[in-house]
């Protein structure tokens, strides 16, 4: 392997966040917090999280909080974006699979 595309590799790695693909765990850690999360909403949620919360701030890992700093967070945050967004870039729906995303993978073990 080519040396050099292994370090830009890691330099990408290292200043984007972490693309997750979600266990079947994660899928059930989701649907017990949050009823009727699938693995769509975890997915949704990774998504809008990375296109709106790396803007101001590097982006927060989902286990930097707990799960009752991501509920006062979170809401916080959206009011952030969408005032910066000039319009309701985060609806609520949105909100909901951020805030399922960042506090299903606050924990990667149900022993948490
Ligand atoms: C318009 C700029 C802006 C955007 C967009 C933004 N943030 Fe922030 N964020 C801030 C500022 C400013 C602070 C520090 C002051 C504060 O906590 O209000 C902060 C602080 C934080 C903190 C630390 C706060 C704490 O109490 O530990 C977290 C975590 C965070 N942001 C997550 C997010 C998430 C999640 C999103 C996307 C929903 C987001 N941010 C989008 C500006 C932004």
């Amino acid at each position: 392997m080519n040396k050099l595309l292994i370090l830009v590799i890691l330099a990408l790695a290292a200043c984007s966040p972490k693309i997750v693909s979600f266990a079947k765990s994660d899928v059930q850690r989701a649907s017990e917090k949050f009823p009727g999360a699938t693995m769509a909403t975890l997915t949704e949620g990774q998504n809008h999280y990375k296109q709106y919360c790396g803007s101001c701030h590097p982006y927060k890992s989902p286990d930097a909080r707990n799960e009752e700093q991501w509920k006062k967070i979170v809401p916080k945050m959206v009011i952030k974006v969408n005032k910066k967004a000039g319009n309701v870039a985060i609806d609520s729906l949105m909100e909901q699979s951020v805030l399922t995303y960042l506090v299903t993978m606050s924990t990667t073990s149900k022993s948490k």
